[in-house]
């Protein structure tokens, strides 16, 4: 497969570049080290973060695609570097949660923890500027966001890639409390977008609740850069280094 090759930077966010390739379908991702939380009020450059979110993430999306979600993801490209079908953004996020924490715990004024009966899959409007306030799927449709079928779609998909990291974290002792995932879309479907990461899921070792994610750079539990690297070292047990 050629390399392609990287054109203008379209866009940065918090923690990836997004750029052009010279195939107008295709953009490149670069998974910065940067770190951020409280909607970039709290930033930090966390060594070796970019790497890992990236590995992590082409291993978790082929997972997805080969379970029978369709994904943007075409290829990694390098460790911190992937290929993709460049998407339209449905600025609709979609929280699937498996135990009580973060926000939903505050809200209902709970301790984290309660292992939920079913899964509870949660809306919210993607925007720096209002901080990702929580929406319904009613108000998705009536602000235009997403149609109808779309959000039975990522529904769907949602709860489907729950299922698959579900069991694969369990495998690895992990307990998944909850994760955002990002769709968009490309002609007229709609693809698993962005990245299924440590920095969006929540991520509990069985027995001992310790956090193997994001949390613990936002709550100062210690050194985010040396539990990632725990984390993809469990991830990658199984594969022969490259
Ligand atoms: N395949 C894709 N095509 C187009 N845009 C994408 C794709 N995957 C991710 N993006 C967008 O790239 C942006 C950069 O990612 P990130 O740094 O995580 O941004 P943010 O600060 O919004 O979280 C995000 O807005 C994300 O929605
Ligand atoms: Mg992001």
């Amino acid at each position: 497969m050629s390399q392609p090759a990287r054109g203008e930077l379209l866009y940065e966010g918090k923690a990836k570049q997004v750029y052009a390739t010279d195939d107008p379908s295709l953009v490149w991702i670069h998974y910065k080290d940067d770190a951020t939380a409280f909607n970039g009020l709290k930033k930090a450059s966390i060594a070796g973060k970019g790497e890992v979110n990236c590995r992590i993430s082409t291993k978790l999306l082929e997972l997805t695609a080969a379970g029978g979600v369709p994904t943007a993801l075409v290829r990694a490209l390098g460790p911190r570097d992937q290929l993709c079908l460049k998407v339209d953004i449905i600025p609709v996020e979609v929280v699937v949660r498996n135990r009580l924490a973060g926000s939903l715990a505050r809200r209902l004024g709970q301790e984290e923890g309660l292992v939920l009966p079913r899964p509870v899959v949660e809306h919210f409007y993607k925007s720096d500027a209002l901080n990702d306030p929580q929406i319904n799927e009613d108000v998705a449709m009536a602000m235009g966001w997403a149609r109808s079928w779309e959000l039975a779609a990522m529904r769907e998909y949602a709860l489907t890639v729950n299922a698959l990291l579900l069991e694969f974290w369990g495998g690895l002792n992990i307990d998944l409390v909850d994760f955002k995932l990002e769709f968009g879309r490309a002609g007229h479907t709609v693809l698993l977008a962005d990245e299924i990461t440590p920095d969006g899921s929540r991520l509990w070792e069985r027995g001992t609740g310790r956090h193997l994610d994001k949390d613990v750079f936002r709550r100062d539990l210690g050194d985010l850069s040396l539990v990632y690297q725990e984390l993809v070292t469990k991830v990658f047990a199984d594969t022969p280094a490259a």
